[in-house]
């Protein structure tokens, strides 16, 4: 949807009264069934996948019901939040596919008489600040902090010059978690000692394997003569993306490190017999993020309980050696 028709649609809804649902301000009764809303930007990611896996453990553990919709964008936001309301669903979690929406959604929520709590994606107000609306997401810096620092770490382990290496950093800057990753793993480097000259940009359309691999194969066209690389971005499909157009290029596992923050679709090349370019993965917890949101949103509507403003999760960095016990642990390995 273009910029003015979301606007549009903001006053259009913050103007509606909010009498078209029930008064759910004091918590429900307990004999009244609990249903819970669980919408995700981009359904086929791992990640998102996970978060629904767990959404719905959590779910089955309190007898709630867990509606799962994929809203690819605005329209289907939008549609998705009637059709939960039209189900009888009483709160909903939501990583949206733009966080401008954020006020479309709020106000349509408050139409149906709806709780909203936002995971991953933070939503942003009409003046580029955060909403005050219930929100769980990662410690986007630290987290690309650590991915810098890995980096420099394998890079030094393999005794690479600085001056012939360069870093690829693979930025979606429209979206806050993804710009902070980015700048994180960029300042964890120049902290390392890395010059920040060779550290070059390649800015995803889309932020998916495909998207990170169009951007990787514009910058690297531009320094053709670079033979080793670090590569960070967003999450794994962003390095995977790069990784791939490296490999078009020969450069291979002995001429590129590549870090990822997930640690779902990285796990495909920590499987592969043949070692690649995605050296490690900072794992980042779908668990936390589908479980813990479910159960705070299953409080707030049983027990009037809001959940905690703010929360960001950590991560752990792990290599295709590590990667086996932190996801097991989890329970997102078979
Ligand atoms: C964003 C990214 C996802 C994942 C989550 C984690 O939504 O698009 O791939 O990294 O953040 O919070």
């Amino acid at each position: 949807m273009p910029w003015p028709c979301v606007w549009c649609l903001v006053v259009v809804l913050a103007l509606l009264p909010a009498c078209g649902g029930p008064d759910k301000g004091s918590g429900q009764t307990s004999s009244e069934t609990i249903r819970i809303g669980f919408l995700v930007k981009q359904p086929e990611e791992p990640w998102f996948q996970n978060e629904w896996k767990f959404a719905q453990q959590a779910a089955d553990a309190h007898s709630a019901t867990l509606v799962k919709i994929g809203t690819t964008d605005a329209e289907k936001v939008l549609a998705a939040i009637d059709n939960l309301a039209a189900q009888g669903v009483q709160g909903f979690i939501i990583c949206t596919p733009d966080v401008r929406l954020g006020p479309a959604i709020v106000a349509k929520a408050k139409v149906h008489g709806m709780r909203v709590m936002s995971v991953d994606d933070q939503f942003v107000g009409p003046d580029g600040a955060f909403m005050d609306v219930p929100h769980m997401g990662i410690a986007a810096r630290e987290i690309g902090r650590i991915v810098g620092r890995a980096l420099d770490e394998e890079m030094r382990k393999r005794g690479w010059p600085a001056e012939e290496t360069a870093a690829l950093a693979v930025t979606f800057q429209e979206l806050d978690t993804a710009r902070e990753r980015t700048d994180g793993a960029a300042e964890g480097l120049a902290a390392a000692g890395f010059p920040r000259s060779r550290i070059h940009a390649a800015p995803q359309k889309t932020s998916d394997v495909p998207g990170a691999f169009d951007a990787a194969n514009v910058a690297l066209a531009q320094h053709a003569g670079v033979k080793k690389w670090l590569v960070f971005g967003m999450n794994d499909e962003a390095v995977l993306g790069a990784v791939r157009a490296l490999e078009g290029r020969g450069l291979g596992a002995e001429s590129v490190i590549g870090v990822g923050i997930g640690g779902d679709t990285g796990l495909v090349d920590f499987r592969k017999e043949t070692l690649t370019g995605f050296f490690a993965a900072v794992v980042i917890s779908p668990k936390r993020h589908g479980y813990e949101t479910v159960e705070h949103m299953y409080r707030w509507i049983k027990d009037g309980i809001a959940p905690p403003r703010l929360t960001f999760t950590a991560g752990t960095l792990v290599t295709r050696e590590t990667y086996e016990k932190v996801m097991r642990e989890e329970g997102r390995l078979d």
